[in-house]
């Protein structure tokens, strides 16, 4: 155990120096060989172009659009509307959202499913070429989604190690850039050390997978808002997973300088009795990540997990009032979607409006993430919470 902390240290040591040199990452081996530093070399063919392509997701007033959602999870979204799941309304939503003239003001990068990645609009003009007209990068989902964890306590981990080489190389050719894997951590079910330990070891040989083939790997383990804890208790879990995570990111000889984190906000549990303020929920989430993220690491993209669109505005204003080692940002999904599909309803008549509606909260977001939003002329809705107990994706 002594053994295993001291290499935990020293990995991340070893990434806090490591400023441009991506080699210094390494201390796997470092429990066999106690006095001595082992380098590995990682000659990675494409590490130029992962910093790169990071640096650009991570640039200044622009985040993320997640719109990654499985057809299964984009079949909730659109029955909220009353529209059936069919391919031609997944295109049509996924159009609206994609052809929004003026989105790369504020949007740096979007997440597709495999179905969108593929995909044309009603006029034939593929939808990756509609990002790439915006100077927005685009992304793929490549997890598989979440199945039960035998031995564990009713927790879950995350499948779509197999084949990932191959499927990022397609993606690549494709026009995908980066790729995100989510995996969740459930701070009710304890979590154990078991699901802590799987979900950083999946993350971890994603992102090895991933740059090998080109795609910047956002890493996400999302630690769920469902529980009555407070929020020492989430920062504590948080703590706890991200540890576990860089460490088997440096045991994995993944280039700190070529990924994006994705994590979840540090706040009280959804049930908990005290809501908390943006300014605490920063000063938790920020102090988190101080202690745990090397600032190697250019972008820290957040999830909305179930925050109102409002509310996740404000936090990431609130960690936005002075610099930060890394661009602190948005991929959202609810948060950015709910007021679009309200505005929406499936209508062709509104799909001007529901883009304007697009438009308005991407760049609110955009304000907060140079820290000059104002929620002062917010309406209602934008407020209103859309946390689901046990939420799937
Ligand atoms: P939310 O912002 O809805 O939590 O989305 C999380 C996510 O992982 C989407 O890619």
């Amino acid at each position: 155990m002594a053994c295993s902390s001291m290499v935990k240290f020293n990995a991340a040591a070893s990434s806090w120096i490591g400023g441009q040199h991506s080699f210094n990452q390494r201390s796997g081996s470092a429990c066999r060989l106690p006095s001595r530093r082992v380098s590995v070399i990682r000659a990675g063919s494409y590490t130029d172009e992962l910093v790169k392509t990071a640096k650009s997701i991570a640039s200044p007033g622009r985040g993320i659009l997640a719109i990654d959602e499985s057809n299964a999870t984009c079949g909730k979204r659109l029955a909220s509307i009353g529209l059936d799941n069919t391919e031609t309304n997944r295109q049509a939503y996924r159009q609206l959202l994609l052809t929004t003239p003026g989105l790369g003001e504020y949007i740096s990068g979007a997440i597709l499913f495999e179905e969108t990645l593929y995909q044309s609009t009603t006029n034939g003009k593929k939808f990756v070429d509609c990002l790439r007209d915006e100077n927005i990068v685009p992304g793929i989902k490549v997890d598989k989604g979440l199945v039960p964890l035998p031995g564990s306590n009713n927790e879950s981990w995350c499948q779509g190690l197999d084949g990932l080489a191959s499927r990022s190389a397609e993606y690549y050719k494709q026009g995908a850039r980066f790729a995100k894997w989510r995996t969740v951590v459930s701070i009710p079910c304890g979590p154990s050390a078991l699901a802590v330990k799987e979900a950083a070891w999946g993350l971890a040989r994603y992102a090895a997978i991933s740059q090998d083939n080109g795609l910047v790997p956002i890493v996400e383990p999302e630690i769920l808002l469902d529980g009555d804890h407070p929020i020492e208790r989430t920062l504590e879990v948080a703590e706890q997973v991200w540890s576990e995570v860089f460490y088997y990111l440096a045991e994995n000889n993944v280039v700190f300088e070529g990924i994006l984190l994705k994590p979840s906000m540090v706040t009280p549990g959804a049930e908990h009795k005290e809501k908390a303020s943006p300014e605490t929920i920063a000063k938790y989430t920020l102090t988190m990540l101080k202690r745990r993220v090397p600032p190697a690491v250019p972008g820290i993209m957040f999830l909305s997990g179930g925050q109102s669109e409002v509310e996740a505005t404000l936090n990431l204003n609130a960690m936005n009032q002075s610099p930060n080692p890394w661009h602190v940002s948005f991929s959202y999904a609810r948060a950015l979607q709910n007021s679009v599909l309200k505005t929406w309803l499936g209508r062709p008549e509104n799909v001007e409006a529901a883009q304007k509606a697009l438009l308005v909260r991407a760049k609110a977001n955009s304000l907060a993430q140079l820290g000059k939003y104002s929620a002062e002329d917010e309406g209602e809705d934008a407020k209103k919470g859309m946390f689901v107990k046990g939420y799937t994706y």
